[in-house]
């Protein structure tokens, strides 16, 4: 939620007190080198207690609501035809307006499940654009992704309010080219994760199901942020200017036929959900429910966290829940271009994304760019970010680097857990950090997994620059900063 001040500017606000916290301490800056050196470079390498600020990722790290953890206390569970199980199904009807749910462990469970069920060798799912495990799951049963995203899409500075919206004549033209008989399914991701958290408008969703209506195809969202994707169509599209986040969640849902999410980010939960109105798809999907998650009823999630998802979801209807790490974004990233640090405009939905290539030009993609600035992040702030570039691409077939169209930095703000001075503070590190960009190199490879090599992957420094970044930081900040 934004507050109007007497000065008639907006202020992000935070709508909820904290009652529990989990303390943190910023390593000084020698022991941060030592530690991400340790790490291979890889920001996913290192421990919460070497971290300052974690905004690695919103998934499953949003706080939770005290609604939430009660409700986790009356979970019952039974293997079969559990209570909770119910209590998700009625959330589900409520929030989403489907009929038939299956809970599944997490959003890539539910990928993998659709992917199991409907693609087949050959085929083809198009995409707003692809997300590194939605794209794994489907190259793994032998499909391929097209992404359709439209002009101007991947432009880091940008005024378009829907960058994520599909381009309807490329789908078109997908279609006709390739025959629907070799499309599996549409996916639309809601808030583009991959391209800076960018959102789609109702006006495309509403387009992208008509043509796939037309031609028999089945729409499925990808809805793991859907109630900050609703929040940016109330805020930006004018027909729903005055709609609530509920009643736009539920006309999305209206041009879908098969929904998933990661409950991990808007739902504040460990699990995720596939769910349908349409009987005959769900039935294809359900025999597999066992054999890879859990019985229909638990779908691999704890049932303490299927009753939380439960509220979850019913809590992210609210504007100022919905609202509440879009707006602080916003002002994160607002803050940045007031200082020239080159970020993502506009300000997507789960991160503010800095633009890596403009930030340190002369680190060639070969060398990583976005992931020698996480590192270089860290090692002067403490704050994990996460790369979004050429590490995030796995090989091709012939074993070269695929180049990402954007490299990328994400600085993911978790729903409810840092402040306005945590803001301040990363913004005040990036704005000297971007002052002596020239100072950071690039990255090599010493040890590199087959596939989502950037989870496991460690790298070295393509020279000393992490000393002389380590040098030159603590000629302005002393030791212990
Ligand atoms: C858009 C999107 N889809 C799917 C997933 C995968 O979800 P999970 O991490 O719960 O497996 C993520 C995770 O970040 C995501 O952002």
């Amino acid at each position: 939620m934004k507050i109007r001040l007497s000065t008639g500017k907006l202020l992000p606000i935070e709508m909820y007190k904290i009652k529990i916290v989990q303390e943190t301490s910023l390593p000084p800056v020698a022991q941060r080198q030592q530690t991400i050196t340790d790490a291979g470079f890889n920001t996913f390498l290192l421990r919460t207690r070497d971290i300052f600020l974690d905004m690695l990722t919103d998934s499953g790290t949003n706080a939770m609501s005290d609604r939430q953890l009660s409700a986790m206390m009356v979970a019952d569970d039974a293997y079969a035809g559990s209570e909770s199980f119910y209590r998700l199904a009625d959330a589900v009807r409520d929030v989403l307006g489907f009929q038939f749910v299956m809970p599944v462990h997490q959003g890539r469970a539910a990928e993998h499940l659709l992917a199991k069920t409907f693609v087949k060798p050959g085929d083809l799912v198009l995409m707003n654009y692809h997300f590194t495990t939605s794209k794994a799951h489907i190259d793994l049963a032998g499909g391929k992704v097209l992404e359709l995203f439209g002009d101007g899409a991947l432009q880091t500075q940008s005024d378009n309010p829907f960058k994520g919206n599909m381009d309807l004549a490329r789908l078109a033209a997908a279609i006709e080219q390739n025959g629907r008989e070799r499309i599996a399914y549409i996916r639309m991701e809601a808030t583009t994760n991959l391209i800076g958290g960018q959102p789609f408008s109702m006006e495309n969703l509403r387009e992208v199901h008509a043509l796939a209506s037309n031609f028999n195809i089945p729409l499925v969202l990808d809805g793991s942020l859907i109630s900050e994707n609703a929040y940016f169509i109330q805020q930006r599209e004018a027909e729903f200017a005055g709609h609530s986040v509920s009643e736009i969640i539920l006309e999305m849902m209206s041009h879908v036929d098969i929904f998933y999410m990661s409950g991990r980010k808007s739902a504040a939960a460990r699990g995720g959900l596939i769910a349908t109105n349409r009987q005959e798809l769900h039935n294809r999907i359900l025999p597999w429910l066992p054999v890879y998650e859990g019985f229909a009823t638990y779908g691999g999630m704890s049932t303490k966290e299927i009753e939380a998802m439960a509220v979850g979801l019913r809590e992210m209807t609210a504007q100022s829940v919905a609202s509440s790490s879009a707006d602080f974004i916003a002002y994160f990233v607002n803050r940045l271009v007031e200082e020239g640090v080159p970020v993502v405009t506009p300000a997507g939905g789960l991160a503010c994304h800095l633009d890596a290539r403009r930030f340190i030009p002369q680190v060639p993609q070969q060398q990583y760019p976005a992931g020698a600035l996480a590192a270089a992040i860290f090692l002067t702030s403490g704050v994990r970010g996460m790369e979004r570039g050429t590490l995030s691409t796995d090989r091709d077939a012939d074993g070269n680097d695929v180049m990402a169209e954007m490299e990328l930095v994400r600085l993911a703000f978790p729903r409810r857990v840092y402040t306005m001075s945590h803001i301040e503070y990363t913004v005040d590190r990036l704005k000297w950090l971007f002052a002596h960009r020239d100072l950071i190199g690039g990255l090599r490879f010493v040890d590199e997994p087959p596939v989502l090599r950037f989870f496991f992957g460690r790298l070295e420094a393509t020279s000393p620059w992490p000393q002389a970044l380590a040098e030159a930081f603590r000629a302005d900040f002393g030791e212990d900063c």
